[in-house]
């Protein structure tokens, strides 16, 4: 078996680990025995790009447990949990000399370069096979295929240019050499019967994918399950925004001031969390509705300019760029923590911040760097800018994560066993699955579910077995 990761001997610690979550991720472990028998990943040859962890483990032999063959990435280079990517190599019924699961290629730490050949490594099958499957986190798999794959139809790589940001280099230095004669990506987009991607920043490139005529295979977005966006992005980062905190900083966060760009989902999750810890959370939005939740849930909401100099902590949760610029930074207090929790690192400008005159970084731990400005002054920069609950701690809990799962698992068998029901667009699961996955975590946590009567579903319009809401219900 190929694969490359960073220590297999944390097997066996890795092993431990899985096994305390699979008792914590229900959703999956039933997903596993209802579908024991019918087997329905049978033939599926999923290649995955998620964040590598002990709760991705948990997913992985579920989608193998189905079934599939599976070969898997980090989709973020400071992600993995090296305990988590070697239990999986190892398996269940493996040793470290006899590794006998699955080919996983990503450790905590890549370089930009590692992050792409680790992407490329796992959507190469062997014997010159392709995968049918992405299981996608932020789009990148999809964007590689992509990428080949127009170019090679182009019969050239563009150049990257001057303007171009660093990674976009690296990529197009990968594509230079792989795009070829073979027709390596045109293979291996056409094999692809489907990708199913997990967060609100793939998502919206899929949409704009497909809104240009550009989308090559259909996609399930999972992240709008609301078993997903609704508990994930917000109750697992109102979980782990803390935990990243903590392990990077220990920093008393009560009474400090903490500015939450952005007040989605994961915004949400984040100012409750800092509001609970005692900060004094200032919320920054650039739409109204938003905005004016954020007011009606106590917090003030301000510019980042207003505040920029009297905050202790920053969070960016936009998904968008430039939220942190180097002229915010160099303007911000002494020792003031910045980190985004958003997909990609570009939230917080840090070439610019790189690039400002008399800067110097001083690291202080891996994950943790302060930059102290020419006047002396310095802040504290988290996971390079890059999500901090995965780079500086271990992401989300498994229970929350058992419900994004389980929607992954369900769109993967929706899109690989009913292809031809899926021409190529961007569809969301039906809503009654997105209820069975709620269903599915209510016992663990000891909830009874009232029934309702023939006539009341009769007099609110549902069957009693559910779906409960209309589509266009918010919750
Ligand atoms: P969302 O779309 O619900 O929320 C983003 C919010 O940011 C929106 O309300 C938008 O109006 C606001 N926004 C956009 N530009 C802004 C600006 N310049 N200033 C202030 N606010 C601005 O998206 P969601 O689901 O909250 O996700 C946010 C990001 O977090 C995405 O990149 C997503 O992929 C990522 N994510 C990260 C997770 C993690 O574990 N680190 C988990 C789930 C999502």
């Amino acid at each position: 078996m190929d694969f490359k990761v960073a220590d297999l001997s944390l097997a066996d610690f890795g092993r431990k680990e899985i096994r305390l979550a699979e008792h914590e991720m229900p959703g999956l472990m039933s997903v596993r025995k209802e579908y024991a028998a019918s087997q329905p990943l049978r033939g599926a040859k999923i290649m995955g790009s998620l964040h590598m962890t002990i709760q991705t483990a948990v997913l992985i032999e579920t989608l193998v447990a189905l079934g599939a063959e599976v070969r898997w990435v980090s989709c973020n280079i400071f992600s993995t949990q090296d305990h988590a990517a070697a239990a999986v190599v190892v398996g269940p019924n493996g040793t470290v000399d006899d590794p006998q699961g699955v080919p996983v290629f990503a450790w905590k730490g890549e370089t930009l370069e590692e992050y792409w050949w680790c992407t490329e490594q796992a959507l190469t099958w062997p014997d010159g096979d392709a995968p049918n499957m992405i299981l996608d986190d932020g789009g990148d798999a999809t964007l590689l295929v992509h990428k080949g794959a127009e170019y090679e139809k182009a019969g050239a790589v563009p150049p990257a240019t001057a303007e171009d940001p660093e990674e976009w280099h690296v990529i197009i230095d990968l594509l230079t050499r792989t795009v070829g004669a073979d027709k390596k990506w045109t293979r291996i987009a056409e094999s692809i019967k489907g990708v199913t991607e997990e967060t609100t920043t793939g998502v919206h490139r899929l949409y704009e994918m497909h809104k240009n005529g550009q989308l090559l295979f259909p996609a399930i977005n999972v992240n709008d399950s609301v078993t997903k966006s609704k508990f994930d992005n917000k109750y697992g980062c109102r979980h782990s925004v803390i935990d990243g905190l903590n392990r990077a900083t220990d920093v008393l966060i009560g009474g400090k001031v903490a500015v939450v760009c952005g007040y989605g989902d994961v915004g949400k999750g984040c100012a409750d969390a800092l509001r609970g810890q005692g900060a004094r959370v200032i919320v920054t939005e650039i739409d109204p509705i938003c905005a004016l939740q954020a007011a009606m849930d106590g917090f003030q909401v301000t510019t980042l300019e207003e505040v920029v100099g009297i905050a202790d902590i920053f969070v960016t949760c936009t998904g968008n760029f430039n939220i942190i610029t180097a002229e915010h930074m160099a303007k911000m207090k002494h020792q003031a923590i910045v980190s985004n929790i958003g997909h990609f690192d570009n939230e917080i400008d840090m070439a610019g911040l790189s690039r400002t005159e008399g800067i110097v970084r001083n690291t202080i731990k891996p994950q943790v760097d302060e930059w102290v400005f020419a006047d002396g002054h310095s802040i504290i920069v988290l996971a390079e800018g890059r999500l901090m609950n995965l780079g500086c701690a271990t992401g989300h809990p498994s229970f929350v994560m058992s419900n994004s799962f389980t929607n992954q698992v369900i769109a993967q068998i929706e899109l690989f066993a009913k292809t031809s029901e899926y021409p190529i667009g961007v569809y969301t699961l039906p809503k009654h699955l997105d209820e069975k996955v709620a269903r599915l975590h209510l016992d663990a946590l000891g909830v009874k579910l009232t029934e309702l009567s023939k006539e009341q579903a009769a007099y609110i319009g549902v069957h009693v077995e559910g779906p409960y809401k209309s589509d266009h219900y918010r919750y």
